[in-house]
């Protein structure tokens, strides 16, 4: 079966749902298309930090209300290290904030307001390839839940399938870009326990880094620094809550079952072309960044916020905006990829590192604190720069 369309989205998570949202908006038809079920995607656990900027295009364009209403907005957080705690305070230094708002609680909110507008989202739809990137129709070849082939013909073709990119194979190969890998990984358990402190905790600790955060009043997520190839289910509950405790001195931490475990591994990859003719990638598909900074998600909003209007231009006859589009994305994904990638190396232990190496990332640390330069690059940073293009997509 051929589908015809103005824009085919390869992926629905954050980035392409939100995509066909302003596509909409603008009055633009697209088919969403993914190789997960809808439960899949409603289900899985992702990070939990939105940047301000996420939050109000979530909100102010229809997309999410439940995003102000069950997020909650943190307005610091509390750095630690060498069992002292300093709070970053987001509202003095910027005047702006973050909310905790799971990922996947923002994903049903875009297929709910998605599928009520009557959009053509299809799950259980597995992209095979991309065909004929340089033409004018360019035409994604997929196969469905029953192993019927589809495809789908289209104006654009955007991909935002994720690190493993179908429609990055057809632009540039699976893997051509800038990589990097840390010889570390994130431990992450959810457990039923009220918050153990107001704000999320990010600590530098002589056993390594950890991070409290939150998901709700009854539940938490905690991370701590591990192996790459730890396996989730060699510890016991007890072991798991006696390293995170070792590494927060100066907190108690609210305990509770831990019903789930997993392991993230940390790269950063930026792909070295964003475009080819009428394939464009944005979200995980473009770029990775290490979890530490939360900026995955709100880096694949900006992408789309600049891109829905690019498409917007291209579509009325105006290349302009498209043509720029790599180089306007990469300045914000590189400065993205600095930011993850530094607070990173600033809180995590790095193995084999020297007393030198030790004393100096303390004394990293307490510049940042004890300044309030550091303090508002932090907060900035973590609050997140201005999205460009975001007044016309707001309008
Ligand atoms: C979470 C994840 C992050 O990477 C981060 O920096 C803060 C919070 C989270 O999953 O809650």
């Amino acid at each position: 079966m051929t589908v015809r369309t103005r824009v085919t989205i390869i992926g629905a998570g954050p980035a392409g749902l939100l995509l066909a949202h302003l596509l909409d908006r603008q009055g633009i038809e697209s088919v969403v298309i993914d190789s997960r079920t809808r439960e899949e995607i409603e289900t899985t656990i992702r990070a939990g930090i939105l940047e301000q900027g996420t939050v109000e295009v979530l909100s102010q364009t229809g997309a999410s209300d439940r995003v102000l209403t069950v997020g909650q907005r943190h307005e610091g957080i509390d750095l630690a290290f060498a069992g002292e705690h300093h709070r970053i305070d987001f509202a003095a230094t910027t005047g702006r904030a973050v909310w905790l708002y799971p990922q996947h609680e923002a994903l049903k909110d875009l297929i709910a307001a998605r599928l009520a507008a009557g959009q053509d989202i299809r799950f259980g739809v597995r992209a095979e390839r991309v065909e004929d990137p340089d033409s004018d129709r360019p035409r994604v070849v997929a196969t469905d839940g029953d192993g019927a082939p589809l495809e789908i013909e289209a104006d654009w073709v955007v991909g935002a399938d994720g690190s493993r990119s179908v429609a990055r194979a057809s632009i540039s190969g699976r893997h051509s870009g800038a990589f990097r890998e840390y010889p570390f990984a994130w431990f992450g358990i959810l457990c039923e326990a009220p918050p153990s402190a107001e704000e999320l905790i990010y600590s530098n600790s002589q056993q390594g880094f950890a991070l409290i955060s939150q998901r709700s009043p009854e539940v938490q997520r905690m991370y701590f620094q591990c192996d790459p190839d730890a396996d989730p289910n060699a510890m016991s509950e007890a072991e798991l809550w006696d390293t995170l405790q070792a590494r927060v001195p100066g907190t108690t931490l609210n305990q509770g079952r831990i019903f789930q475990r997993d392991v993230l591994r940390f790269r950063s990859f930026v792909a070295s072309d964003l475009r080819r003719g009428r394939v464009v990638l944005v979200g995980d598909a473009a770029h990775t960044v290490p979890p530490t900074g939360a900026k995955g998600m709100n880096l694949a909003v900006a992408d789309v916020v600049l891109l829905a209007d690019a498409l917007r231009a291209a579509l009325a006859g105006d290349d302009a905006p498209i043509d720029a589009f790599p180089e306007r994305a990469q300045q914000r994904i590189w400065k993205a990829q600095h930011f993850s990638w530094w607070m990173t190396s600033m809180l995590h232990l790095q193995p084999g590192a020297s007393d030198f190496d030790r004393q100096r990332q303390l004394g990293e640390l307490r510049t940042v604190v004890e300044s309030e330069a550091g303090r508002t690059y932090l907060a900035e940073a973590y609050t997140g720069w201005p999205l460009a293009g975001v007044e016309r997509v707001l309008g």
